[in-house]
């Protein structure tokens, strides 16, 4: 299980997440020092220190080292109802769906505070910021990190990621993996951001470019 998953789903997307979800009620059914493996598990997809160079999916998957535990519990929430259409907080991965399912409630903030701790996944020498000022920092802060755990960071983030997750809230119809059809209900829905993201220029994305080279800490 050492591979990383994500190298697949652009391939072989059911298999992939089969094997993962399949090891998550494995692992999440069995006592004690399973957890670790726990933390394995989501760290077979999600970029971490080893991981972040091999990493190769178009749309990115996010990294969550140093992120606010309590948004990564909030998100698996969001993911395990994928809330009607009309839910203004909706959110909808296949992949995370069937994953924050089969993770026991008990288990979220742990496991939320252990993917925190990991060391960076992404370094950099960041360049100054490209834009003056920057609009995004009144909410994830100059250095992408926020001080409100609603807020995600983004600092240290996978830039593809970022970017397709923009897009997505800006155009909630946009495929969940391009060139598939596009879903009949909205992916992700948030009455902050959404608006936010209506603004789509140069200088949004020297911003995200900016955050996802500053370390995640
Ligand atoms: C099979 C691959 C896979 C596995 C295993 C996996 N994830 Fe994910 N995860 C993803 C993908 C892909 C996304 C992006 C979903 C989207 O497009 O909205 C994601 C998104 C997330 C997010 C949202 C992050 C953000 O910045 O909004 C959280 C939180 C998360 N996963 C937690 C976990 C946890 C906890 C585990 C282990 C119990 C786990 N994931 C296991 C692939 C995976
Ligand atoms: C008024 C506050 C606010 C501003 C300004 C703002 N954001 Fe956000 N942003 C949010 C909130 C809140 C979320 C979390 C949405 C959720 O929970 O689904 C978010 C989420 C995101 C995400 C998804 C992160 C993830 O881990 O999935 C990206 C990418 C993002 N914002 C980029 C930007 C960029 C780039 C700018 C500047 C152009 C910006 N935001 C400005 C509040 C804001």
């Amino acid at each position: 299980m050492g591979e990383c998953l994500a190298r697949y789903i652009g391939r072989h997307p059911t298999a992939a997440i089969a094997a993962a979800v399949a090891l998550i009620a494995v692992v999440a059914g069995s006592p004690g020092e399973g957890k670790a493996d726990l933390v394995e598990t989501c760290l077979s997809c999600h970029p971490s220190k080893a991981s972040a160079q091999k990493e190769t999916s178009p749309i990115g998957v996010p990294t969550l080292a140093g992120q606010h535990p309590a948004y990564i519990v909030k998100q698996l929430e969001r993911f395990r109802i994928a809330a009607d259409g009309d839910d203004p907080f909706r959110r909808l991965s296949v992949t995370m769906g069937h994953v924050a399912k089969e993770l026991p409630a008990s288990e979220r903030l742990n496991i939320a505070r252990k993917l925190s701790s990991q060391a960076c996944a992404f370094h950099g020498n960041p360049d100054p910021p490209g834009v003056e000022p920057n609009a995004c920092a009144v909410c994830h802060g100059a250095r992408g990190i926020s001080n409100n755990p609603d807020i995600p960071n983004l600092a240290g983030q996978d830039l593809r990621y970022m970017f397709y997750q923009y897009q997505k809230l800006r155009e909630p119809f946009l495929p969940y993996i391009p060139g598939i059809k596009a879903p009949k209900q909205p992916n992700r829905l948030h009455p902050v951001m959404g608006p936010v993201s209506a603004e789509l220029h140069d200088q949004v994305v020297s911003v995200m470019l900016y955050y996802s080279k500053l370390p995640c800490r």
